[in-house]
């Protein structure tokens, strides 16, 4: 299966939190081509009106400048709220870690409450960062995680966590319909490489199409999976919008584990660039290896990713996104 074809979102009212981040904006356009209306709030932290220009003038999107950190109301029903507002970049982690425990926390608790008011499903975007330094691979969801409170992710993994287990209470205490998907790395347009907004995907590519030298942390033998964006939405989309699985959490992420360096190779040979390697100091809490079990994503949604990641790489090199945000 994998796609949307079996899933309406037909005059279905979603409101969407970081609608105009990376993912965000991918999912409020899907949305919007599946037959939903859709609410996007952003308070534009990372995230830029750009990225849902686009949408800006059709008749069913509407878009509110609005901390979610703080209490908000739509005003009006609301079928589905999808909670994705959160600084994602690790480069973030250092300035930002007050907003990050905010987004999480309290944001997802505020979302949870307009859930709760208009009797909505709930969608929460966790992440695989709350696995921390993994000891088992491919992680599967019932892994418990080995995670450093007090290290300089714990902003980020700390607050997912809590995130996750706001979901929970409200699902248990109040009988919320919730679904929590842990995100693995996923790339694509839209992603930002400025500054400490860039992750790494398209800081390789900026760096490789201004041949200038590829940041690698550490030897760059560590791992991580990347699943393309549009594998991505469809996977959030199809656990966000198939029955009976209220409760659940999900791993959704591209099971094929690259090394960090296999990555700056592979983006240098496609942008064909005269780039060196420069390598720099591991960051403090930087896993060694980032792999999915996807078992269950297979197994409760039909769903595993397609995109090949050279094909996803050339996607996103047409689109210019390695570089054009440099300012
Ligand atoms: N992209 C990934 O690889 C990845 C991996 C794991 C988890 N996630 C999760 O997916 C979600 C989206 O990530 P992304 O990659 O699109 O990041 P992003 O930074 O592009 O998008 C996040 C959006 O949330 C907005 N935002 C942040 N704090 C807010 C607040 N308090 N109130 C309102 N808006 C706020 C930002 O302005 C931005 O538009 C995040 O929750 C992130 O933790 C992403």
């Amino acid at each position: 299966m994998s796609g949307l074809s079996d899933i309406s979102y037909d005059n279905r009212t979603v409101l969407v939190t970081g609608g105009s981040g990376f993912l965000g904006s991918w999912m409020c356009e899907t949305l919007l081509h599946k037959g939903a209306e859709v609410i996007c709030l952003d308070n534009y932290a990372s995230g830029r009106p750009e990225n849902t220009e686009h949408l800006k003038n059709h008749p069913k999107f509407t878009r509110i400048v609005h901390d979610i950190s703080k209490p908000y109301d739509p005003g009006r029903a609301v079928d589905l709220v999808c909670h994705l507002a959160s600084r994602a970049s690790p480069l973030e982690f250092e300035h930002y870690p007050i907003q990050i425990l905010k987004s999480n926390t309290l944001g997802t608790m505020n979302a949870l409450g307009i859930a709760r008011k208009y009797e909505a499903r709930f969608f929460f975007t966790s992440t695989s960062e709350i696995y921390g330094e993994a000891a088992i691979f491919p992680t599967p969801e019932t892994y418990r995680g080995n995670v450093n409170t007090l290290g300089i992710r714990g902003c980020y993994d700390e607050a997912k966590r809590a995130g996750e287990a706001f979901c929970m209470a409200y699902f248990r205490q109040h009988g919320l319909d919730v679904r929590i998907a842990r995100i693995f790395n996923t790339y694509g347009p839209r992603m930002r490489s400025d500054g400490h907004y860039g992750r790494v995907v398209p800081r390789f590519f900026d760096q490789a199409m201004h041949n200038e030298p590829i940041t690698i942390f550490g030897d760059g033998t560590q791992t991580r999976s990347f699943c393309y964006v549009t594998d991505q939405i469809t996977g959030l989309l199809r656990l966000a919008g198939l029955p009976g699985l209220k409760g659940e959490v999900v791993n959704i992420g591209n099971p094929v584990e690259y090394t960090i360096l296999d990555l700056a190779k592979m983006i240098i040979d496609l942008t064909g660039s005269s780039s060196q390697l420069s390598y720099h100091p591991m960051p403090p809490d930087d896993p060694t290896r980032r792999v999915p079990d996807i078992t269950k994503a297979r197994e409760k949604l039909g769903w595993e990713p397609k995109v090949d990641i050279r094909d996803g790489l050339m996607m996103m090199k047409e689109s210019n996104s390695g570089s054009v945000h440099r300012s």
